[in-house]
């Protein structure tokens, strides 16, 4: 007995060491370690149970991939009692597995991946791909490797449908090469939808034919460096050559793209507010007459007044027929080039100062008996759905499209927290939640002191703790989620996926795996080892997780007191008030801190294991007795 016991709990120590081993984002349903590893070797074969197209392109995904890394060479066929890799699509439905699930087998001498439709085949080869090591991801061939996976059984599946990122290419325009690329990182953490946010105030991105000065007028603005929304207003003879737009044919690329990866592609035409490329190309669309130009970063809108009056009317007027007869022409040649059932209409931020002083509109309110703005919104977003609708697609809208009364079959995304998708989902609509608090990836992953200047911040301990399902709503409303970026200030690639990663492998982690499998130390381990893998892919990502973070608070007595602590557990906070620079000889923190008279500055720095991890963060005592609100 005790015999057994004993080599029970062997089994019990040795599985549980195989399964920390494995660090697979987003958690699969199911995965049973098992003993052995398999190694892949040259000239391996691959064995396919289908000749369907769909298939084969799943197989030459994975067959390319190994190959680049590896320098292997392989061959495909049917399977053979020799296949290496075995790709079945099951004739008999395995109901648990829907349409995106799957089923992994790693044997010590081949790998079987089993799935109802191809869709869970690159899936499966997504997890594979994680469970090999990150040399895996080299762009060159690596020698003399040894290419070995460890044995597992894998069910998995995912919690939710949708599972999307969202790029603004209007703030700062991305290539088409780019755009492609992003598509190829989101599908590694299995993201299904790729929202495009092609217009807004700064830039019109998609080439619409009966309508060429979108993109003759509305894709260019003056280039500006620095601080967003702080730039001074274009002059007249200044040259608008920063920006541009994809052709139809580059659009039809990137679609085609993106479906060959399972991605879907979601557009967004922003309206009625954050039009000023579309006013600035067709000026008659717009209530007040005048002539407009794109903006380039200088300020649009006074943030600080209730209702956030536009400072240039970047609106389309809802009283003008001329407006929907463009629009129309644009949802046309959108809904043509877009396979997916959506489209987003925008209808975010809609500034009503100028609608107030427009006589159309309020001939407009007398007619439709339309109370307030908020109504003439909804006439217009009733408007656009009736648009979309004829193209034989649905309207999808940030939350907003519910001011005023939403009727009919929209679905919502909510972006102001989660409070707009609930409030649809009670009413009846589908909803899509990319709540700011939590999947805003524009936001600081760090303190301010140290990050790109924004307004607020998303640390990646916040965005783990998104939950797409609100207490009390019927979770079949609840479509599933997104991760947003937008663009203003990210002027380059590397700071594109600086801001990324790693927050949507918390978001990936939250759409796919069970709620109930959803561990962020667990989460954490695996993060940093996702870090080596990104860092041999060549992907930049944030590591403000390992930094210090600052609760600065008022004492009963008004005096400054300094918690510190960090986001993740495991940490030792090193720091000092005497200008000089900490290190692990110094100060260890261990409770709230006060402030030494004469202080200036707050030196901290992390560590672990007596290694430096975190950035040192000099902070000045000012700045936090700012936070902390004492003059
Ligand atoms: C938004 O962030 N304005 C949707």
């Amino acid at each position: 007995m005790k015999k057994i016991l004993l080599f029970n709990l062997c089994l019990l120590f040795v599985a549980s060491s195989w399964a920390q081993e494995l660090s697979i984002i987003p958690q699969p349903v199911l995965v049973q370690s098992q003993p052995g590893s398999f190694i892949l070797k040259n000239n391996f074969t691959v064995g396919v149970s289908s000749n369907d197209e769909v298939t084969a392109r799943v197989v030459n995904y994975i067959t390319k991939k190994l190959s680049v890394s590896t320098g292997f060479a392989f061959s495909t066929g049917k399977i053979e009692k020799n296949s290496i890799f075995r790709f079945h699509l099951s004739r008999l439905k395995n109901s648990e597995l829907g349409t995106e699930g799957y089923q992994l087998n790693v044997y010590p001498d081949s790998v079987s991946i089993t799935a109802n439709q191809p869709a869970g085949l690159f899936y499966a080869v997504q997890t594979f791909l994680q469970l090999l090591p990150k040399e895996i991801e080299s762009k060159d061939p690596v020698k003399n490797f040894s290419w070995s996976a460890p044995c597992v059984r894998i069910t998995d599946y995912p919690r939710f449908a949708w599972r999307g990122l969202m790029l603004d290419v209007s703030r700062h325009f991305f290539t088409k090469d780019q755009v492609k690329q992003f598509i190829d990182e989101m599908v590694r953490y299995k993201y299904n939808r790729f929202h495009w946010h092609l217009t807004d105030d700064e830039g019109w991105r998609i080439e619409i034919k009966s309508l060429p000065k979108l993109t003759q007028v509305g894709a260019w603005r003056v280039p500006r460096v620095g601080r967003w929304a702080e730039f001074s207003p274009p002059t007249p003879d200044e040259p608008r050559n920063y920006g541009g737009f994809y052709t139809q044919e580059e659009i039809k690329e990137v679609v085609q793209y993106a479906k060959d990866n399972f991605v879907e592609v979601l557009p967004e035409i922003d309206m009625p507010g954050h039009s000023l490329a579309f006013i600035a190309s067709y000026p008659e669309i717009c209530g007040t007459p005048g002539t407009y130009q794109v903006n380039s970063g200088e300020r649009l809108i006074d943030w600080t007044l209730p209702g956030h009056p536009a400072v240039v009317n970047n609106t389309i007027d809802p009283s003008n027929e001329k407006a929907y007869e463009l629009i129309d022409k644009v949802m046309g040649e959108v809904a043509n080039l877009f396979p997916f059932e959506y489209i987003h209409m925008g209808g975010d931020e809609c500034s009503k100062n100028f609608w107030e002083k427009n006589e159309s509109i309020a001939k407009l309110m007398k007619k439709e008996k339309l109370q307030d703005m908020n109504e003439v919104q909804s006439y217009f977003v009733k408007r656009m759905e009736k648009i979309i609708e004829s193209k034989k697609k649905k309207m999808i809208g940030w939350d907003e499209i519910l001011e005023g009364g939403l009727k009919g079959n929209a679905a919502v995304m909510s972006w102001r927290g989660s409070k707009g998708g609930i409030e649809a989902a009670k009413l009846g609509h589908q909803v899509v939640m990319s709540p700011n608090d939590f999947a805003y990836l524009d936001l600081r992953q760090g303190d301010a002191l140290t990050e790109p200047p924004i307004y607020s911040s998303v640390r990646l301990n916040q965005s783990y703790r998104f939950e797409p399902v609100p207490e009390g709503v019927d979770p079949k409303l609840i479509l599933g989620g997104q991760g947003n970026l937008w663009s203003e200030r990210l002027t380059t690639w590397r700071s594109v996926q600086y801001m990324v990663y790693p927050r949507a492998l918390s978001i990936a982690e939250t759409l796919w795996s069970p709620k109930e499998s959803k561990n962020w130390d667990s989460f954490v381990r695996k993060t940093e080892n996702h870090f080596k893998r990104l860092d041999v892919s060549e992907t930049k990502y944030s590591t403000a997780l390992y930094d210090c973070v600052f609760e600065p608070q008022k004492d009963d007595h008004g005096k400054l007191q300094i918690e510190l602590s960090t986001e993740i557990s495991g940490l030792d906070i090193f720091y000092t008030f005497d200008e000089t620079n900490p290190d692990q000889f110094y100060p260890k923190y261990v409770a709230p801190l006060s402030v030494p008279k004469d202080a200036v500055t707050l030196k901290v720095v992390t560590y672990r294991n007596r290694k430096q991890i975190g950035k040192q963060i000099n902070m000045p005592i000012d700045e936090l007795k700012k936070r902390a609100g004492i003059k």
